[in-house]
């Protein structure tokens, strides 16, 4: 596994913070919050004691609602969230610290469990970002009596749907060189400002900046609403002000800005771009209840789950019992 890929979701955990739930549409109290709840309501009530794990945990959305469901019911559990990404573990210590909660850095295709370990063996949207291979190796996870439960990305769900929305905003803003158009256009009014160049190139570089954010307001248009748009639409105004403000500022801090953002659009358009190839279809998902079924487990049912009352279905719900 690449350093960079493990680089690329630590900087999301610390970027996101507490935003990241609302990312991952995951919040309090929604339907993915009420489906883990009544899942571990259910699976305690069935025993005394239960070993938990969380893949691809983040910041434990899964393993929360299983440590609330122990305090409820008194099942003695010991929980393990487990993610490649140690900032996302830092996140998850910290909104539900607690006896009882471990905290692993590991890659779910290559989980350092033993066979068994575990009586229930859950992940929100993270196991299918190691592959199918970390999916049907989940299979040896699972204790005899026990359950593997994933939501997991759905492709062309509406959850998928909205992330090519969002890319297909961020490639804009990187095809028309948005951030480095605006980068030529403050160096050159610096250098106008200072004295130090003739007006001339200023009105090209305005103009060239012009046509990118119109290019990417025409995709914004298409897309509609979304995290996407959102993002540049904060974004061009933004560079707007820098731009009739520059003369407050450094220019260093001015070219550390723009590089940040940059960045940011990079890692966003990164993360969505490992979403939607995340996603699993029809025929991956034969594959994936095959396995289980071949390994020996009694029931595997997965459909298709709406999260929102609009949008249709957006996710996986995926449930075998052994
Ligand atoms: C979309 S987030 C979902 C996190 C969390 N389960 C939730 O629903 O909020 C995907 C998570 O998978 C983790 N991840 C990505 N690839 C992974 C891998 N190969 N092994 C373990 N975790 C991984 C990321 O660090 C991130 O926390």
């Amino acid at each position: 596994m690449a350093e960079s890929y493990e680089k690329s979701w630590s900087d999301y955990w610390r970027d996101a913070g507490a935003d990241a739930q609302a990312i991952t549409g995951a919040e309090p109290g929604g339907a993915l919050a009420r489906y883990w709840r009544d899942f571990f309501l259910d699976e305690f009530g069935r025993r005394d004691a239960a070993r938990v794990v969380d893949l691809a945990s983040g910041a434990g959305v899964a393993a929360r609602e299983a440590v609330a469901a122990a305090s409820e019911t008194g099942c003695a559990t010991a929980v393990i969230c487990s993610d490649i990404s140690q900032d996302a573990l830092a996140q998850a210590a910290r909104s539900f610290p607690g006896p009882g909660v471990g905290y692993v850095v590991a890659d779910a295709g290559r989980a350092p469990y033993v066979a068994g370990a575990f009586d229930l063996v859950v992940s929100q949207f993270g196991i299918e970002y190691a592959g199918l291979d970390a999916l049907r190796a989940a299979t040896d996870l699972v204790a005899p009596g026990g359950a593997a439960a994933f939501v997991a990305h759905l492709a062309d769900g509406a959850i998928a749907r909205e992330c090519a929305g969002n890319l297909a905003v961020l490639d804009a803003l990187q095809d028309a060189e948005l951030v480095a158009r605006v980068e030529t256009l403050i160096d050159t009014a610096f250098r106008v400002d200072a004295g130090r160049a003739d007006a001339s190139g200023l009105a090209a570089a305005e103009q060239a900046v012009r046509d990118a954010a119109g290019r990417v307001s025409q995709v914004m248009e298409a897309q509609g609403p979304g995290g996407g748009a959102a993002f540049a639409g904060q974004l061009i105004p933004a560079m707007e002000t820098l731009y009739q403000r520059r003369a407050r500022y450094d220019r260093k801090d001015i070219a550390a800005w723009l590089s940040h953002q940059a960045g940011a659009i990079e890692a966003y358009a990164g993360r969505m771009r490992s979403m939607i190839e995340a996603a699993i279809d029809e025929t991956e998902m034969a594959e994936i209840r095959a396995a289980f079924q071949c390994a020996d487990f009694s029931s595997v049912e997965a459909e298709p789950m709406a999260l929102k009352p609009e949008g249709g279905p957006a996710a996986w719900r995926f449930l075998a019992r052994r």
